[in-house]
């Protein structure tokens, strides 16, 4: 196809398809990586920078990011503009070692290139550009693309439509030049050879290049596609690699957002099937980028994955639950209708039932929690039973405390624990105690007011109460 041959030598072909392995070499110099996060997005309608819409629970900007670190980069830019506070606290979650470059005006993909190059100072080898509204793009393809010879590579596909695209004019084996759309005559527009943005450039030469760009043309912006013509002048060697249209799908409005979602949830539930995951309904189960399910594990109707689960093997979600950063062991069973939120870490054969929020706390093997219960910065040892309506008060309105329980402990229905506080091991604690004091191993604490009975005061009262009604 149209990549240059003079480097490498290695035929004609580079077209890319995802999970062809062959491909996948590791790029053979050090790698940085720029991700183009600056634009306002104003087709989504939205008051949240675009590239933090999530897909799969994950903002944007972190599916560009999971990408490139597949390249194992040295360093990472993420430029922002745009919601720049929002966007660098986000970029700073998602991937602490990157750095964030501020493009306060965007004038243009070029302008936005020349942001970050002060924070690639020193850095010898490839840079990969990525766009943060891009979230497709597979490791294979990033590999094939910062591994290719040339002085600049472009990622390119060949569009059903090609619409607004960039065009890539091929002449022979070599890359010519990228002509943005608004500037292309009838002829280029009729090429279907597109630009996905994506481009693969040894550091010195983009600093060269992007230092030399001007914005004379029908956007008055400075296109970083120029790179490729300017490299061209002056003798260097400029290739394409192709991949799949789908790789390169980039989000512009709420409706291609929902659409991404849907294709994305779409295979993240084939691969759950054909790993060996039993669901029961797929359409109605949704992932996250990371989740990890084993083989056997059953996974019920309308369960969703947030970012950061692990459910073992043979372990079974009932229908109607919510999982985000939390760990489910072979022979735990989840739900109906719970919430593991981050932290939550369920040993071997615990059992979490209905309308229960587990959140950082780990729970030993064997340990059940069968009803209506908050369990927050806990930890219960093995075989605890949980009763229903068991609270940790943990919060007491500026800071969290923590709730130790021992194992074979028994708490009784609506125990409140006032954090922090310790129930020992084989303790109990009785229904409707307000635990404020620790209670040692093999105690009972008891904290409720003593029940009084007045022999047939309810009948005296409801006799009343009907006479002065009338009946
Ligand atoms: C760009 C390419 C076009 C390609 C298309 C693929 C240029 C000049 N054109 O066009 O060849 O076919 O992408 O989708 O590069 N951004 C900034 N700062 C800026 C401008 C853009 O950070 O000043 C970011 C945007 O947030 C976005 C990305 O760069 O993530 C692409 O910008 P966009 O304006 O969408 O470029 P296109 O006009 O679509
Ligand atoms: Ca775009």
């Amino acid at each position: 196809m149209m990549a240059d041959e003079r480097g490498a030598g290695q035929g004609h072909s580079e077209q890319v398809a995802p999970g062809d392995s062959h491909v996948a070499a590791a790029p053979t110099q050090p790698v940085a990586l720029v991700v183009l996060a600056a634009g306002q997005g104003s087709r989504m309608l939205s008051d949240l920078p675009k590239v933090l819409h999530r897909l799969g629970g994950v903002p944007l900007v972190g599916h560009a990011l999971a990408a490139g670190r597949s390249l194992d980069p040295a360093r990472v830019v993420v430029v922002a503009g745009h919601g720049a506070e929002a966007v660098t606290k986000a970029v700073g979650k998602l991937d602490p070692e990157a750095q964030v470059a501020l493009q306060a005006e965007q004038l243009g993909t070029g302008h936005a290139v020349a942001q970050a190059l002060p924070l690639l100072e020193g850095f010898a080898g490839r840079v990969v550009v990525l766009y943060g509204d891009t979230p497709f793009i597979s490791a294979e393809t990033l590999a094939a693309l910062a591994a290719h010879p040339a002085d600049v590579v472009v990622l390119g596909f060949e569009a059903a439509d090609p619409g607004r695209y960039g065009r890539l004019i091929v002449k022979g084996d070599t890359l010519d030049r990228i002509v943005e759309f608004k500037d292309a005559d009838e002829a280029t527009r009729q090429v279907a050879l597109c630009n996905s943005g994506v481009m693969a450039v040894e550091a010195a030469l983009l600093a060269d290049l992007v230092g030399r760009l001007g914005n004379d043309n029908a956007a008055g912006e400075y296109y970083l596609t120029d790179i490729v013509g300017l490299a061209r002048a002056e003798g260097r060697t400029a290739a394409v690699v192709t991949c799949d249209e789908a790789e390169t799908l980039g989000i512009n409005t709420r409706v291609e957002l929902a659409a991404a979602e849907a294709a994305f949830q779409a295979r993240k539930r084939a691969e759950a099937v054909e790993a060996g995951v039993a669901l029961a309904d797929p359409a109605t189960v949704w992932f996250a980028p990371d989740t990890a399910i084993g083989r056997d594990a059953v996974i019920g109707q309308n369960v969703v994955f947030g970012p950061g689960v692990t459910v073992e093997s043979g372990a079974e979600i009932l229908p109607f639950c919510h999982l985000e950063g939390c760990h489910v062991s072979a022979g735990a069973t989840v739900g109906p209708f719970a919430r593991l939120r981050p932290g939550a870490e369920l040993s071997g054969d615990v059992h979490v039932g209905n309308f229960v929020e587990i959140k950082n706390s780990v729970l030993d093997a064997g340990v059940k929690v069968g009803h209506l219960t908050y369990l927050g910065d806990a930890h219960v040892g093995e075989r605890a039973n949980i009763g229903a309506g068991t609270v940790t008060c943990n919060y007491d309105g500026v800071g969290k405390h923590r709730t130790e329980i021992g194992a074979d402990a028994f708490i009784g229905s609506d125990t409140m624990l006032v954090a922090p506080v310790r129930v020992g091991a084989r303790a109990m604690t009785g229904s409707g105690s307000v635990i404020t004091a620790d209670v040692p191993d093999d105690a009972l604490g008891l904290g409720r007011a003593r029940q009084v009975t007045k022999p047939g005061l309810a009948a005296r009262i409801m006799q009343a109460l009907r006479a002065a009604k009338g009946r």
